[in-house]
């Protein structure tokens, strides 16, 4: 392949070629071709440019300095839209069914399982083995007979004389229906913690496996 490059060499192909014309040429040549020193396009200049801006912004501002995270706000998306999906299968309001079908949605479980760690760890231990509130994973309790529908009650309208809050007050029906399913799969995990309280009930349910 020829490739030859004759720099320096000015001889122009046609011999009319004006000086002036001449002088914005490049000094190199390709198998006869030359070209003009011409600047580029404005618009393109500055399309080029806000380009280069942009992607060396978007990459410190998302992915060094991470920022409003993209991942983060899928993620928030993700929840909606599984708990959109969760709501519809729960109908028209808790019961002791649909409350159970929820806890075996593990990704629905996951979600629950942040929202247990913000809201009640702080009084029912990190596992829910209990703290200053009762342990959930034993078979004893205070109010009803740990089935589904008795922990929505409590979890609902809270014991404010004994200090549990009534959460549906702060959290959306949907969303205490959601930790009410958590607190239903770590029942019978028998957890060791704070001592039984309330009363022995028979094996409200098995541990699902959602948690
Ligand atoms: C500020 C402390 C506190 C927080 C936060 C708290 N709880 Fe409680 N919870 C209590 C106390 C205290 C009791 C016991 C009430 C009683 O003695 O009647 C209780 C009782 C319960 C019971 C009934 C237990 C039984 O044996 O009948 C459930 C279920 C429960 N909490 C779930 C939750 C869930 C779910 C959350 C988070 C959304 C939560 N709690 C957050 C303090 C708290």
């Amino acid at each position: 392949m020829e490739h030859e490059s004759k720099s320096g060499t000015s001889s122009p192909p046609a011999a009319a070629a004006a000086t002036a014309a001449e002088a914005e040429l490049t000094d190199h040549e390709y198998d006869g071709i030359q070209e003009y020193d011409n600047p580029m396009p404005r618009w393109w200049v500055l399309i080029f440019w806000g380009s280069f801006y942009f992607a060396t912004a978007y990459f410190l501002w998302f992915h060094v300095y991470d920022k409003g995270s993209v991942s983060e706000s899928y993620a928030a998306d993700m929840r909606t839209f599984r708990e959109e999906i969760a709501a519809r299968e729960m109908g028209s309001g808790a019961t002791e069914e649909s409350l159970a079908k929820l806890s075996e949605n593990s990704a629905v479980m996951a979600d629950a399982a942040s929202v247990f760690t913000t809201r009640c760890i702080q009084c029912h231990g990190p596992k829910g083995e209990g703290l200053i509130g009762p342990n959930l994973t034993d078979d004893h309790w205070i109010h009803g007979q740990g089935k589904l529908m008795d922990i929505h009650g409590v979890v609902k309208d809270g014991v404010l004389t004994k200090g549990m809050p009534a959460w549906g007050r702060q959290l959306q029906p949907m969303e205490v229906a959601k930790v009410v399913a958590y607190v239903g799969t770590l029942r019978g995990k028998n957890l060791p913690g704070k001592p039984p309280e309330g009363q022995k009930v028979v094996a409200a349910a098995p541990p699902s496996p959602g948690g």
